[in-house]
């Protein structure tokens, strides 16, 4: 994700803090912060799911970014310290994280210390500084290949690549933060696939070198950055409507959403009520409940670009499963999260995204329509 002030994030960002037109601190991002005082004002800052959010307040939110490695213990103590005069850091919604499957296998231990190392860093200043509330990007890898589709947060976890496991091994890390400091409360999320972008064309996906995840790599070819020589549906054969893989596609500001409604049951006993000794955490599935299979997606981004991509169907990939659709059921009843947003505007924002930017973040936004070299 970028930082809201353009700024590079290559090195990463350790936090984000907003402070709305009020002055309150408010919120969130890679490892991002909330404000003690001011919950409220986050909405501010992710835009457009406080009902009682103005325009003018959205557009005088400003937002501290502060960059870092977070494998550095010390980046945490000082973020902590930089905001105990302004009453210290309320929550924390930790997204940073290394994440290509594939990768992951090559570079075991860079996973280890990026996503466990350093989400254990970051549990250890927040015990430090008495900030006992997290909500975590966790993943839909952590079910591995599921017996039961729709996946309910029940399926055994069971990753089956580094990068599965270091999410895994963070929400069990987490889980057992929460049982022995038991007024930390955790919520994890588990993302299905997510996707989209900001409706307003101005904030999207900008990945380094060739998108790996299938609706940015559309994009990318759509815009003309990259050749649709390439694009190859991996298996046409699975027990699926169309015999393509099947995922879970879910809107970005969906997702956003779903982290307030996450922030706000922290603060509710209600969710960690069967908790029982286990302590305060609770994981739930960040998905729409509804696959959408390679072919259906291919034919969506057509329509939202109106550019007609040509597909060679290859053998299966290894280690693909047919479908990972979440059962979102516990979301809703728990947390009130409902995802909105449907297929078609997942593409349209997309589409509008990279068409004003073809080249990403690097060059001016094309106030035309598509400029791709
Ligand atoms: N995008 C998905 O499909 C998906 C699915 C499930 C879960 N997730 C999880 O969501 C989170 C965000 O994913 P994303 O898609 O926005 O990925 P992203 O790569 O766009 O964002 C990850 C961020 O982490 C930062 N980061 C990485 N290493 C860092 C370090 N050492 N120090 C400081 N910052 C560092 C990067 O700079 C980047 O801003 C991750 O935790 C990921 O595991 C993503």
């Amino acid at each position: 994700m970028r930082a809201t002030n353009g700024t590079s994030t290559q090195n990463g960002e350790a936090a984000v803090n907003g402070h709305a037109a009020n002055g309150h601190s408010v919120a969130a991002p890679s490892a991002g912060v909330k404000g003690r005082q001011d919950k409220a004002d986050l909405s501010g800052v992710f835009g457009g799911f406080s009902a009682d959010a103005s325009q003018e307040e959205k557009d005088s939110c400003s937002v501290d970014l502060i960059q870092g490695d977070i494998a550095d213990p010390a980046v945490f103590n000082g973020i902590f310290e930089r905001y105990i005069t302004q009453g210290g850091i309320y929550a924390v919604i930790h997204v940073a994280a290394l994440k290509a499957v594939g990768e992951s296998g090559e570079l075991p231990l860079l996973y280890y210390q990026t996503n466990v190392s350093a989400t254990v860093n970051l549990m250890q200043s927040m015990l430090k500084y008495k900030c006992l509330n997290l909500v975590y990007s966790s993943s839909a890898t952590v079910y591995g290949t599921p017996e039961t589709i729709p996946i309910p947060e029940t399926s055994p976890v069971q990753p089956e690549s580094v990068y599965g496991r270091s999410k895994g091994m963070c929400e069990d890390i987490i889980k057992d933060v929460c049982h022995a400091e038991r007024s930390f409360n955790a919520v994890g999320l588990r993302y299905f696939n997510p996707a989209g972008a900001h409706p307003s064309g101005t904030m999207g996906e900008d990945p380094r070198g060739k998108p790996g995840n299938l609706l940015p790599l559309l994009a990318a070819i759509a815009v003309g950055r990259y050749s649709q020589d390439g694009l190859k549906v991996f298996g046409d054969d699975y027990p699926t409507h169309d015999g393509t893989c099947v995922r879970d596609y879910l809107h970005v500001m969906d997702l956003a959403k779903g982290h307030v409604l996450s922030l706000d049951a922290l603060e509710k006993a209600e969710i960690f009520q069967n908790c029982g000794k286990t302590g305060n955490y609770r994981a739930f599935n960040l998905g729409h409940g509804k696959g959408q299979s390679v072919l259906d997606m291919i034919e969506a981004m057509r329509k939202a670009s109106g550019y007609d991509y040509q597909y060679s169907i290859v053998g299966r990939r290894m280690g693909d499963v047919p479908d990972l659709t979440a059962d979102p059921t516990l979301a809703e009843r728990e947390l009130g999260f409902i995802a909105t947003e449907d297929l078609e505007s997942m593409c349209r924002d997309l589409w509008r995204w990279q068409s004003s930017h073809p080249n990403g973040y690097d060059e001016p936004a094309a106030t035309n329509g598509v400029s791709a070299q």
